[in-house]
């Protein structure tokens, strides 16, 4: 409903800023209520929208500015400077291409009413709109955009020269105006992501490149604080992007977020057992109720750098997730010597599970990753396909996946993926200490055990 409200409110601020008679306001008001239910209301009921209110809030105000500058850069400069090629890039890489489709066909037709039923303002919006679905949909590098504007330019100069053989009109500088268009958007574009990215915490997948770099100053401490835990991260990152390109997800979110899942761990390295090089494990001198707090404080802290950092609020998803709410059952088992009474609730993580894709696979790679641990190059293909099954079946009838969207085929096809990996991947890891290997009991996280 709110957002209905939003594409009113613009209507009424755009016939402040420019004339119009009251009967088209009317008419246009009405209009675009009903376009924004039918195009935009659909896209913010995805799963996306619901995760954080920064989604939505970023959306909306994207929105707002799009129908207010494409109205006036129209009336200013005429058809050939409207911004729908640009309004429409920067949603898709924010959000996605259904959401981008749906806002470049409520911005065409708007235009299309505002401007006296002009055919060819709404031809033209809707070209671009579909040029961009076509070449943006996956963006890894600033030159996809480049190439994308190039190909948007060029058919801008047909569209213009064939509006000039059917209708004979042709208008001062438009072929000039018409081709520059795209590469002035892109520019504005590429220059404007890191602004909406720092402070709304939605990010493209060109942000979560840079986020994906090794020397950002959180990984770097983290390879000097808890070099188990980078090398863990490193091989959840190997395994989770795979994962994620099998089944179509977003196989950079999953690397980017499988790099930072155990970030919080910097605080006490010492008590996860990748980084207990040598040294006693200091688990054993405490309470198992304490060992439980520690290895909460893992996510929590997580979660404080994430926001201190402004990570994506994706990322930060995947740090609350990564646990869901699995048992420790280590230290479950040690409190149920000292009383048969502990309750299993006491010893879970806080949660929630995990609410996406991508967050459902880091869940299941990081389990997968501490078992192959213990492989030592001493099991078959045949042995370790049993074991990566046994370790995300696990998982699965424990429900932690119920709300991650992930099909029990994606499942099917992300154990085929991970017994890949690791298959190509176990007999050339650095090993951990072996009295991790003793403790792992299949759909534990023996990651974080003692
Ligand atoms: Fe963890
Ligand atoms: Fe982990």
């Amino acid at each position: 409903m709110s957002g209905v409200f939003i594409s009113i409110l613009s209507v009424i601020l755009l016939n402040l800023l420019l004339p119009s008679s009251w009967k088209a306001f009317s008419v246009e008001l009405i209009f675009a209520a009903l376009l924004w239910y039918l195009f935009i209301q659909e896209s913010l009921e995805s799963k996306i929208f619901k995760l954080h209110k920064n989604f939505g809030m970023t959306f909306n105000i994207i929105a707002v500015v799009s129908i207010l500058t494409t109205a006036l850069s129209i009336y200013q400069f005429g058809n050939a400077f409207s911004t729908i090629y640009l309004f429409t890039s920067l949603i898709i890489l924010l959000f996605n291409e259904n959401t981008a489709k749906n806002l470049g066909f409520f911005l065409s037709i708007v235009m299309f009413i505002h401007f006296q039923e002009d055919v060819w303002i709404f031809l033209y919006g809707a070209l671009m709109t579909l040029i961009v679905v076509k070449t943006l949909k996956t963006v890894y590098r600033r030159i996809d955009v480049v190439k994308s504007a190039s190909i948007a330019a060029i058919v801008g100069v047909i569209f213009v020269l064939l509006k000039w053989i059917l209708t004979g009109t042709i208008g001062k500088f438009e072929v000039l105006l018409i081709a520059a268009n795209p590469f002035i958007s892109s520019v504005i574009v590429l220059g404007i992501l890191p602004y909406i990215e720092y402070t709304s915490r939605v990010y493209s997948n060109i942000g979560l490149m840079e986020l994906g770099n090794l020397n950002h100053p959180l990984l770097k401490l983290l390879s000097m604080r808890a070099p188990g835990t980078y090398q863990h991260s490193s091989m959840v990152a190997n395994l989770a992007e795979a994962a994620a390109e099998k089944i179509g997800a977003n196989s950079l979110l999953a690397r980017v977020s499988a790099y930072y899942h155990d970030i919080g761990k910097i605080k006490r390295p010492a008590f996860f057992v990748e980084n207990q090089f040598g040294i006693e494990n200091p688990h054993n001198n405490i309470s198992p109720y304490l060992s439980h707090l520690i290895l909460d404080e893992h996510v929590k802290y997580g979660l404080h750098l994430a926001k201190k950092n402004r990570l994506p609020i994706l990322i930060e998803h995947v740090i609350a997730e990564h646990h869901g709410t699995r048992i420790q059952k280590y230290f479950y088992e040690k409190a149920r010597e000292l009383n048969p009474s502990v309750s299993e609730d006491d010893f879970r993580y806080p949660g929630p599970k995990p609410q996406f894709k991508e967050s459902g696979i880091i869940m299941l790679a990081d389990s997968v990753e501490a078992v192959s641990r213990t492989f030592k190059g001493k099991k078959s293909p045949a042995q370790i396909q049993a074991a990566v099954e046994e370790t995300v079946m696990g998982i699965f009838t424990e429900r932690q996946l119920e709300n991650s969207g992930l099909t029990l085929e994606d499942i099917e096809l992300l154990i085929e993926e991970f017994t890949r990996v690791v298959t190509s991947f176990y007999h050339k890891r650095i090993e951990y200490p072996k009295k991790e290997e003793e403790g792992i009991i299949n759909g534990d996280n023996k990651s974080d055990k003692l």
